[in-house]
């Protein structure tokens, strides 16, 4: 496996951090468009190697061809929001940003699954899709693993249970009005409102849904990464181990849930050519209408593009 992050920020980083210590790739390429700085992480994150035990090769370049042949390219290219801004203010810088991106990586690795994370995801997503030309299966976003994890984590806490035991599934576009499914939620397999009340669960809903916004007013020079770092890991092990996990990510829908032409986050089986099939879960008639809300605001801003 090689596996290539472009955008060594703090996301991009985290990402190759994440990917080399679990060694589920030979070589883990980190690219940027700022001289030195893919270079320095790479450098710093393969002196950590010897002391971490890993034998995954990380290299930092500015230079395209470093990324030839790669089995996943991971995009976290873009600018990131500070406190005030919304996600699809980055639309238009971040449009211009991926869309070159994805024709490098398209020239230079014209086989491989692009995982795309810059905001606003789903939207970048289709971008991907658009620009590079490659089978709706090869482009997947991460965010639904990202929110899912804040909810699951934010559960733990409230319910005093480990994290390991909480299933859950947060779907929808990666915005304000995403969709926590409570009644998919459980620990153990026992029905979460069992340990905590629906006021407290409504709560953590609605926690979860500006989950993001939280973290940037606490760092206000940019967003979360260590948890998205460790989610699109997630992602990459599944692809790279064939492993057919179900995981909420951002998938082209052609129909499923009664949605189409858009990116959303649903379940879908994720393996070695990446998204394998998607998950149609039986919604209640709320969660139906509240994901179509939400990929109706997705496609407000595809349509804002020209691809
Ligand atoms: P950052 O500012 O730390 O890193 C972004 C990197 O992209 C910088 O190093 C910059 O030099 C690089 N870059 C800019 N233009 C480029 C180009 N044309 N080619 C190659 N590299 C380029 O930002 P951070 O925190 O790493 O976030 C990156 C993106 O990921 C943002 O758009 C952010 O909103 C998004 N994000 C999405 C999440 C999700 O759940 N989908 C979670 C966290 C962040
Ligand atoms: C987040 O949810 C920045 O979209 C990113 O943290």
């Amino acid at each position: 496996m090689k596996v290539s992050v472009v955008g060594a920020g703090h996301v991009g980083a985290t990402v190759a951090q994440n990917v080399a210590q679990l060694e589920i790739a030979n070589e883990v390429v980190l690219a940027d468009i700022v001289e030195g700085l893919p270079q320095g992480k790479g450098l710093d994150l393969w002196e950590s190697a010897p002391i971490k035990g890993f034998d995954s090769r990380l290299v930092g370049t500015n230079d395209y061809k470093d990324t030839k042949d790669s089995d996943v390219v991971v995009i976290t290219a873009g600018v990131p929001r500070k406190p005030g801004m919304s996600r699809d203010d980055l639309l238009n810088t971040n449009f211009n940003i991926v869309k070159s991106v994805t024709e490098e990586i398209a020239k230079y690795s014209p086989r491989t699954i692009v995982i795309v994370v810059s905001n606003p995801l789903d939207v970048m997503a289709y971008t991907v899709m658009k620009v590079s030309g490659f089978e709706p299966n090869r482009v997947v976003g991460m965010a639904g693993i990202l929110d899912t994890a804040r909810y699951r984590s934010f559960i733990a806490l409230e319910a005093d249970v480990s994290v390991k035991d909480i299933q859950a599934m947060v779907l929808g576009g990666h915005g304000d009005n995403m969709v926590p499914l409570p009644h998919f939620t459980t620990i153990s397999g026992i029905p979460v409102t069992h340990f905590i009340s629906k006021d407290k669960l409504n709560a953590i809903i609605e926690r979860t849904r500006k989950g993001g916004g939280e973290i940037v007013g606490y760092l206000k020079t940019g967003s979360a990464y260590y948890a998205p770092g460790a989610a699109v890991a997630q992602m990459v092990e599944a692809i790279a181990k064939d492993s057919n996990r179900i995981l909420p990510c951002s998938a082209w829908l052609t129909g499923q849930f009664g949605i189409k032409d858009t990116f959303v986050g649903v379940p879908v089986k994720l393996g070695r050519n990446g998204i394998k099939e998607i998950i149609e879960l039986p919604l209640t008639d709320e969660e139906s209408a509240a994901l179509k809300i939400s990929a109706d605001h997705v496609k407000v801003n595809i349509d804002k593009l020209t691809v």
